[in-house]
């Protein structure tokens, strides 16, 4: 007999998710689709996944274990984030406004605006600023259904307020149920006092934040902004060559404006995740589509800034590439913390069908993060990260829009959310 200590009981639905990893093609389209499903964990992780009849015989219920009711919904893995700019402080409204008057997103970046009001706001606030920032914003994530974040520091741009932005992240994985994977992101852009010097802070970089960061095992991913404007291929190269000697796993935004290469080093490399790909080219297309790196869309972008173009999201899933999307969360060019949301404008926007959305949203989006041996899918063993949501079934999840129907998050075997609000 297997113990449990948490069961849901008769989901209408379940969505495991599980199977090969990543998933690709054909297999995009397969959610493991279960009905009157039972799923059973024990101490944090999953033990049981099946008919109730099964479940008789092979599970027994631990003293003061709880059985929740899954009659009337929906389950599916915790949804995961695997791009997201979470420590940073102050916001763009009246950034947002000029945007609305007819100044472009590059017009602000050049104007001295843009990132850098970010940068500039995030070096003022103090650490339990910043914490408090990024706690709210993980409580709304979880709400949404969100159970692991990827979290990127760059609004820093220098030691001190660079690994601070890293420290609020490890506190903060520690203090609250929402699992954290850190990147550092110190190449987000040329800070304004290196400017007219930008080779020594590459050398700072490389020779002196970066180290620090991997000696203190404050992040395991480093990622670049490969852009014309912003650091050029060779630079990224060296970055990122510099990153992976010391040991980061690699990841890269690349051809979000301009396409200048970013995505074939990304291959070459073999980057875990080429981000963006906005205005990839067809050569990259066909590189990324043979290679074992994900293509991250974060359609959040397109829709925020208000742009035409978007990441050929077909085309990379027909031609095989493992497709994943992320809200890109940041003050700039894409203020989303919902995780739905995403998932919604991957449907309506990236014409991808509901099936390939939700595989999009979890299992490939752990792969991005090198976390699919524990979530991402329900499989026992994985992490009991479950969210039930109040939907007559999954196509609703992209078909219902507006509302959130989380009703209730399972994090690592406890209930987080229930009936819609933090339990504490
Ligand atoms: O992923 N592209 C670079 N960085 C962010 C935007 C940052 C900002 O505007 O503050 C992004 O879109
Ligand atoms: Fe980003």
């Amino acid at each position: 007999m297997t113990c449990a200590d948490l069961v849901v009981a008769g989901l209408d639905q379940l969505l495991t998710c599980g199977g090969p990893v990543p998933r690709t093609g054909p297999a995009m389209r397969e959610v493991g689709l279960l009905e009157k499903a039972w799923i059973a964990g024990c101490q944090g992780k999953i033990v049981f996944i099946g008919p109730e009849k099964e479940f008789r015989e092979k599970v027994k219920l631990v003293e003061g274990a709880r059985v929740i009711d899954g009659r009337g919904l929906v389950g599916l893995p915790g949804l995961v984030d695997c791009h997201t700019h979470l420590p940073f402080a102050g916001n763009r409204e009246k950034e947002f406004s000029l945007r609305l008057q007819g100044y472009t997103y590059q017009q602000l970046a050049a104007m001295g605006l843009g990132i850098q009001t970010t940068v500039r706001a995030t070096r003022e606030a103090s650490r339990e600023e910043l914490k408090d920032l990024c706690r709210k914003r993980l409580q709304t994530m979880l709400l949404n259904g969100t159970t692991t974040v990827e979290a990127k520091s760059g609004y820093g741009l220098n030691f001190e307020d660079e690994i601070k932005q890293l420290e609020v992240v490890r506190e903060l994985e520690a203090e609250q149920p929402v699992s954290l994977v850190p990147t550092f992101m110190g190449a987000h852009e040329i800070p304004p006092e290196y400017r007219a010097e930008r080779r020594a802070y590459i050398e700072l970089l490389i020779n002196r934040v970066m180290p620090e960061v991997r000696r203190r095992r404050l992040a395991e991913f480093f990622d670049i902004f490969c852009e014309p404007t912003v650091f050029t291929l060779e630079e990224t190269r060296e970055l990122a060559e510099a990153a992976l000697r010391l040991g980061f796993k690699l990841k890269i935004h690349s051809d979000e404006f301009v396409p200048i290469g970013g995505t074939e080093l990304a291959v070459e490399l073999g980057a875990r995740s080429v981000e963006h790909l906005i205005n990839i080219t067809s050569a990259g297309v066909e590189k990324l589509s043979r290679s074992r790196t994900a293509a991250v869309l974060l359609p959040g972008v397109s829709f925020f800034l208000m742009m035409e173009k978007r990441a050929p999201a077909r085309e990379l899933l027909d031609r095989g590439a493992i497709v994943a999307l992320a809200s890109d969360f940041n003050p700039g060019s894409s203020h989303l913390l919902s995780m739905l949301f995403v998932l919604q404008l991957g449907v309506f926007t990236l014409r991808l069908t509901v099936e390939e959305a939700i595989n999009a949203c979890t299992i490939n989006a752990a792969y991005a993060i090198d976390r699919q041996d524990r979530c991402g899918s329900l499989e026992p063993g994985k992490d009991f990260d479950l969210i039930l949501c109040d939907l007559p079934s999954y196509l609703s999840l992209a078909y219902e829009l507006g509302r959130n129907p989380v009703k209730t998050v399972i994090k690592a075997g406890r209930v987080a959310v229930e009936d819609g609000r933090l339990t504490g």
